[in-house]
């Protein structure tokens, strides 16, 4: 069973290749907050996407959380959503280069159910490969989902 509502944090290069697929598959409820206008307008032209300048505001009611910012941001993205994200206890996908489960479950209180993804530049043309690692409070289910996600743009594994 696919979780409906993904919020992407940072609607960049990589979030802004997967919601265009996402959006023509019209089984996700997509959302995407971005601190930039003409980014956020850019995507909202997609159907069935909606955007936010705030990110507390997109993940509300989020089954799962796509983190799609610069690695150096990470840290201050999910300190700022560590009360929502333990209220929710949705599924954390991180695409951040670098990043590991270890660092995200720190700045959220221990939370563990993060799948850590790593496509390659090709995902942005729909052609990638992309690996997956499930921490340890994930389901098959939530694996399921976050491959069914990436696969939009490429092979998931
Ligand atoms: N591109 C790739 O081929 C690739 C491959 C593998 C993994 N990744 C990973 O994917 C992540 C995103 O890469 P990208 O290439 O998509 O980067 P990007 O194009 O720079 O996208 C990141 C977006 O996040 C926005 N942002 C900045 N601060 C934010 C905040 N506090 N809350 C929400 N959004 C915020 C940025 O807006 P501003 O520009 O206004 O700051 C930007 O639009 C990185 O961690 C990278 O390591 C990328």
């Amino acid at each position: 069973m696919h979780s409906n509502r993904i919020t992407f944090v940072g609607g960049g290069n990589m979030a802004g290749a997967l919601l265009a697929r996402l959006a023509k598959l019209d089984r996700y409820d997509l959302r995407v907050a971005d601190p930039d206008t003409a980014q956020r307008e850019q995507l909202a032209k997609l159907p069935g996407v909606d955007t936010f300048i705030d990110n507390q505001e997109a993940v509300d009611g989020a089954d799962c959380i796509v983190f799609a910012v610069k690695p150096q941001i990470m840290r201050a993205v999910c300190t700022n959503l560590t009360e929502t994200v333990g209220d929710l206890q949705p599924l954390l996908v991180s695409i951040a280069a670098g990043i590991e489960c270890d660092h995200i479950s720190r700045w959220l209180n221990g939370y563990r159910r993060i799948v850590r993804v790593m496509p390659n530049t090709p995902a942005l043309l729909g052609r990638g490969a992309t690996g997956l690692y499930g921490d340890r409070d994930v389901t098959e289910d939530d694996i399921a989902l976050a491959t069914a996600v990436f696969s939009a743009v490429g092979l998931a594994a």
